[in-house]
Parts: C-alpha cells; structure tokens; sequence
C-alpha cells in the first residue's frame, strides 16, 4: 500500500464527508471499488466536473481518467446533454407508460449495431446481464451457462464466480450470500482459451444455454480476445444449440462506434448483446438487444418475464439519445488520439523509470498493467504489482490526475480530453513513475 499521500494529508472535507457516509453507507460508498481499498487513502467526494476534469470537496480539480467508468464519453456537463435532460425534466420525471424517446433510443442502438434486431431497455448493466441470461435459459430450455474468469457482467448472482472489476479488486472469490445452487450451473472457464470451451461443450452437450463473454474483457484491465476468440464462441455455441451473449455493457459505443462488435464482428454475429453506460450518458440506463425471435420471446408477446418500474425512463432516456447523437465520426478520432497519446505516455514513464508494465487495448479502450505482459487471462491479470499500481495511483492525485482506483479497471478518456488536460497527465506521469519504482525496490 502506498505511503505517498501527499495530497490525502490536505483532503479535510473528503476526509469528513467519508466518516460521515461510513456512518449509514456500509463502507461510506455506494459501489465497493470507490472506497479507494485497494490503493488505500481516503475517497476524493466529487463536487462537480466539467469537461475533462472533475472537482473534489476540498476545491481541488484533477483530470479525470474515471469518466464514471464509461458514461462520461463526452466529459462532464456536455451542453447537449444537460439540455435534453432539462427539456425532458420539464416535461416530467416518469410516467410509467410508453415514451416516443424509448423508442428513438432503441433504433439507434439497433441502427449502430447489426445483430441487434430488437431492443428492451432497463435501468443499469446488472439488469440488462441478468435479463439476457434469463431469455437464453428460456429460449433454449436449458440450464447451464458459461462465463470466463475475470468476466464482470454485474452482480448477478450467478455470474459472480471468479469475476472482475470489484471482485478482483478485493481479491474475493465471489460473493457471500451467493447459494451453491445459484452458481452450480454456471461453468467458469479462462479467457482466451478456446480449447477449454470446446471441452465444456464436449462434456455437457445440450445443457449449455449459453456463453457470455465480454466482448473485451475490460474488467481484469483491457484484454483484448485473441484474433477469431469471439467468433469461435459463437460457432462453438451455435453448433450445439446454444446462445452467445456478447456483453457490451462497457465497450458499447466506446470501443468504436459500434463497440467491440465493430471492431471484431466480420462473418459472425452474437445471439444477444447487452450494453449500458454510454446509452445512458450519465444517468441510468441499460439494454439487451438481438435476434427478434429470440426478444419476442419476453413478456408480454413471451413467457419470459422481464419488467421494471423506471425501465426507459425519459430523462435518462433523453440523456442517452443526446449522448448516443453525439457521438460522430469526429468525437471517435478525437477518443482514439487520446487514449493513443494518454497510453503512450503513461509506457514512456513507466520505461523510463524501469518499471515493468504492459498497455493493452481494446478499440479507443486501455489500460496499463504493473507486469511484463502481455495478459491473456486473469490469471496473468492477477501477476501484476498491486504495491506499484497504488504508489503510482496515489502520486498521480498528488499530480492531479483521477485514475481508476484500481489496477483492475480500464481507464477512460474522453472527447473533451484536449490538449491542456493531456499536459498536465503528462506533467504527472514522471514523479509518479518513480514513485512505482520505489514502492517496487521497497518490495
Ligand atoms: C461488462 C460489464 N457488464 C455489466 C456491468 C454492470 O453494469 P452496472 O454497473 O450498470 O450494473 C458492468 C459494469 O461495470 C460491465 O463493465
């Protein structure tokens, strides 16, 4: 853990607000990985963002490379957004009833994405995850699922096994309060290896509902599949009846235009997508979309039973579609210029200071691992220095940089991420380098 907390020591009124919240929130938090457990120190409360940066209690601003962990495409309080979300707010919060908006949004997840045929939106990526797997099993008939370690699809109970993001920051095997017969269908195999899908297919021929995957693992850091992985998933689970849930809840619309799937979805397509964060642009949203056969199969045309109070609520609604509108051709260049640029400075750094890492991508995604490399699996994810990530964390705050508070998490750039903010990342990035190295010599 590190020592170097410089800018913790001058923190009073994120220090108040944390023992304030640690006393009603379990943890002061709302979502585990915030609490800043595994690089230690005290959390940052956020007062307001703005473009590229985020500004905490105490007035201090930071370029942020959180985003929200993913929404923030555009940056913080984009015009365009804050007014959709302000005309839609004045025409009323929730009506529980039909809105033209849900419709709009659902054409233009269907427009960018081929496979997606139809679309049911919900509240949060959890949601959309525990939704698709629910249709898979009640579209086939069949139990099991398939999921790869260092996967995070959310805290559906099933698919928790050996996943990613939170789970993988606090090194937890799973979760207590997730029964044996919750978890006894799902198989859990490692990322990247073909071999051991074709095995499970083998051994189980008929009962696997299907197979989820990221369609860039993003929450163990960025592992991109290996060339043909995803579109031997979907041949693989194809040729014994079963369903490919491609999860795009965090690369939708992020990694390209039209996600990891635009990237990689030559010749193959999955059966259902799920997607969120950007869909929602800040507000919460999710989607599971794909063949119509199989969407029709939900209530009320099905007998599959999905429902929510606030599902396709217009504000949030409006906030996506405003997002979605936004994001062109141009805004795409300027993400891919400047994960290229944040990327190749941070590996300079680090190179300069001898410390051992790896940048992976995955589209316009990152992220930097404390470890040679490459990272195909979890298991190799898990190989890094944590010690160095959170020495190296913390001197980044202290140089005004927000990173992801873990070394399991991609890292988030924006359209709004210009010239000024790459140079005060740049300006960060040496102390913070040595401050890696030194917590790697101290051992
Ligand atoms: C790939 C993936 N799926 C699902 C989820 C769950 O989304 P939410 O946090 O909105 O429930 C996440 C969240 O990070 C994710 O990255």
């Amino acid at each position: 853990m590190s020592t170097d907390r410089t800018s913790d020591e001058r923190t009073t009124m994120s220090r108040q607000l944390f023992d304030r919240a640690r006393a009603v929130i379990p943890g002061g938090v709302n979502s585990p990985v915030r609490a800043f457990g595994s690089v230690g120190g005290t959390p940052r409360f956020i007062a307001s963002g703005r473009g590229a940066t985020v500004t905490d209690a105490d007035g201090v601003s930071y370029v942020d490379l959180v985003g929200s962990w993913g929404p923030m495409i555009l940056g913080h309080a984009h015009p365009a957004v804050l007014d959709a979300v302000d005309r839609a707010a004045r025409r009323g919060l929730s009506f529980g009833a039909p809105t033209e908006g849900e419709a709009a949004l659902a054409e233009e997840i269907a427009t960018r994405v081929g496979p997606v045929e139809k679309v049911r939106l919900v509240s949060s990526g959890t949601e959309a995850t525990m939704s698709a797997v629910r249709l898979a099993r009640g579209f086939t008939g069949r139990d099991a699922i398939v999921k790869f370690a260092g996967c995070y699809h959310g805290h559906v109970d099933a698919l928790l096994a050996a996943a990613g993001s939170g789970v993988a920051t606090f090194a937890l095997p799973g979760s207590a309060g997730v029964t044996a017969g919750t978890t006894a269908d799902v198989i859990v195999l490692p990322y990247n290896d073909i071999d051991a899908v074709r095995a499970a297919f083998a051994a189980h021929p008929g009962e696997i509902a299907a197979v989820i995957t990221e369609a860039a693992p993003c929450n163990m850091g960025v592992v991109p599949p290996r060339d043909g992985f995803n579109a031997e998933l979907a041949a693989l689970a194809h040729a014994d009846g079963a369903l490919l849930i491609s999860d795009e809840v965090l690369t939708g619309f992020r990694a390209s235009a039209a996600g990891m799937y635009g990237i990689d979805g030559a010749g193959w397509a999955p059966d259902l997508m799920t997607f969120g964060k950007v869909i929602g642009g800040g507000l919460p949203v999710g989607a599971f979309g794909g063949r119509a056969d199989i969407m029709d199969l939900l209530a009320p045309t099905g007998p599959v039973y999905q429902a929510g109070t606030l599902s396709g609520n217009p504000v949030a609604t409006a906030a996506g579609l405003a997002t979605l509108r936004a994001c062109d051709a141009d805004l795409y260049r300027r993400l891919a210029a400047a994960s290229t640029t944040v990327g190749e400075m941070v590996s300079r750094a680090l190179d300069v200071a001898g410390v051992p890492h790896c940048l992976q991508r995955a589209g316009t995604l990152f992220s930097v691992f404390f470890t040679e490399g490459p990272v195909t699996d979890y298991a190799a994810a898990r190989e890094q220095s944590t010690v160095a990530f959170a020495a190296f964390f913390h001197a980044m705050l202290d140089g005004g940089v927000y990173l992801p508070p873990s070394a399991f998490e991609a890292w988030f750039v924006s359209g709004a991420h210009d010239d000024e903010s790459l140079s005060r990342v740049e300006r960060a990035l040496p102390a913070a380098a040595r401050a890696a190295a030194a917590a790697l010599a101290r051992g």
